[in-house]
């Protein structure tokens, strides 16, 4: 018997994996419906502890409860017949194929097309697979800032490495308080050389909560490709991860050429997964690295014992050995969820949240703001200072308090603070509490 999704109820949300325990347990759960207007119904989807301020949820993402059930759902399934269940929903008829519902879900949300979608397990690993998949010439340059994070810089270092091209870094400001775009964008363009091929940079900066406009920065290195072959176009990688779900922006539209997040943070999915973006003939120029079970010609080609016939699809990119399905296929719910409440108003939540961490540290003297004031040059995270204490001090003494802060993990690191759809203003008065304490 067939244990395809026809089988299973997938993807009807609560009332399915209700129906799929059974009444009686579902009785006992008898849950809310879920209220997505009412902010206090989005946070009782969550099992959060209420003994805390999470601040850093940003980090790996609590799951809310219909992405939780899915994954109970899809995690039962296997447990009882482990090959059948795979073998129906992967690899037997397309129509119970469960990952283009994936690739769908993410579609719609970017604004783009499901063919445009490769399925990764983070944004770490989207990013190397770009790089290590752009067939770069000798001399070939990565320009990237000193802004990014360790897996974007890692992924360049050793796709350069590999294809014997270089990477050169510049910094986009000086004060990331008082971020310009304009400058920064000005930055880019005047350090573009002859043999800068691609240009990697991150949507929001894990480190100082600068977000950059990426809709801009396409529009100026496409001017600069004006003069430019195709062969020889500029190329923009986006690091997207603390955009994606933040930003109300459609990720296809921006303009850039690959974009890699993982949908385990802001996103608010299963843990271990992420998606790349990138227009049909962006991924044409990408050499597969992980050989892909989502890819029909792939396999026919090695069972007929020749080579794949190009060009490279998204599916070709989305990595092969086998997943954790449960969390893969439950990332259609966290789609869901983001939809159901909106993405303007989880903007528009996150950014007035944030404010109101911002502002309150910023009328505090004994701290330094490092994340710009104004929210269209930031997006959910405020990295500061405290006069006379070391960052991860801070960092234990919120802890102490009941809230959950990080320490930015950067050469020079800073307190991070991060409210998302799940906190509320008394959650930053907790933590503006704290901070003033410490005068
Ligand atoms: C800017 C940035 N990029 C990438 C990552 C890594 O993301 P992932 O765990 O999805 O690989 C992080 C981690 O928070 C980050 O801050």
């Amino acid at each position: 018997m067939s244990l395809s999704r026809r089988k299973i109820l997938v993807g009807s949300g609560i009332a399915a994996s209700s129906l799929a325990m059974g009444n009686a347990s579902a009785q006992a759960a008898a849950p809310q419906p879920f209220a997505p207007h009412n902010w206090k119904s989005v946070r009782a989807q969550f099992l959060l502890s209420p003994r805390f301020a999470h601040l850093s949820n940003f980090f790996f993402a609590s799951n809310p409860a219909p992405v939780r059930d899915a994954i109970t759902k899809y995690r039962k399934a296997f447990d009882e017949n482990p090959y059948s269940f795979l073998d129906d929903n992967m690899f037997q008829l397309d129509e119970d194929k469960l990952w283009p519902d994936v690739c769908a879900a993410a579609a719609e949300y970017v604004g783009g097309k499901p063919e445009e979608i490769a399925l990764t397990s983070s944004t770490t690993m989207g990013l190397a697979l770009i790089y290590n998949g752009l067939r770069l010439k000798p001399g070939e340059e990565v320009l990237t800032t000193t802004h990014e994070f360790y897996p974007h810089h890692e992924s360049i270092r050793l796709a350069v490495e590999k294809w014997g091209g270089s990477m050169r870094k510049i910094p986009l400001y000086e004060s990331s308080l008082n971020f310009s775009a304009e400058e920064a964008i000005a930055r880019i363009c005047a350090a573009v050389r002859p043999n800068t091929r691609v240009v990697g940079v991150t949507w929001v900066h894990s480190g100082t909560g600068v977000r950059l406009p990426i809709a801009e920065l396409a529009a100026a290195l496409k001017s600069l490709n004006r003069h430019r072959d195709e062969s020889n176009r500029i190329l923009l990688v986006v690091d997207g991860v603390h955009g994606f779900g933040v930003v109300d922006e459609d990720v296809a539209k921006m303009g850039c050429d690959f974009f890699s997040a993982g949908t385990h943070k802001w996103i608010l999915g299963p843990r271990g997964t992420g998606i790349i973006w990138a227009k049909a003939e962006n991924w044409e120029l990408l050499q597969p690295t992980i050989p892909s079970l989502m890819a029909k010609e792939t396999t026919d080609a090695w069972r007929q014992d020749r080579p794949p016939v190009g060009p490279t699809h998204a599916a070709w990119i989305s990595p092969g050995g086998f997943f954790a399905y449960e969390h893969q296929w439950a990332t259609i719910e966290a789609f869901r969820f983001h939809r159901q409440i909106g993405r303007t108003r989880v903007q528009d939540r996150i950014a007035e949240l944030n404010s109101q961490i911002k502002e309150g540290l910023a009328r505090m003297k004994h701290v330094t703001l490092h994340t710009p004031l104004d929210p269209a040059l930031s997006a959910g995270f405020v990295c500061f200072d405290v006069k006379g204490y070391k960052p991860m001090d801070v960092v234990k003494i919120f802890r102490d308090h009941r809230v959950i802060a990080s320490g930015t993990p950067y050469a020079v690191p800073h307190v991070r603070l991060s409210a998302g759809i799940v906190n509320f203003p008394k959650d930053i008065d907790m933590a503006l509490r704290v901070v003033r304490s410490l005068a």
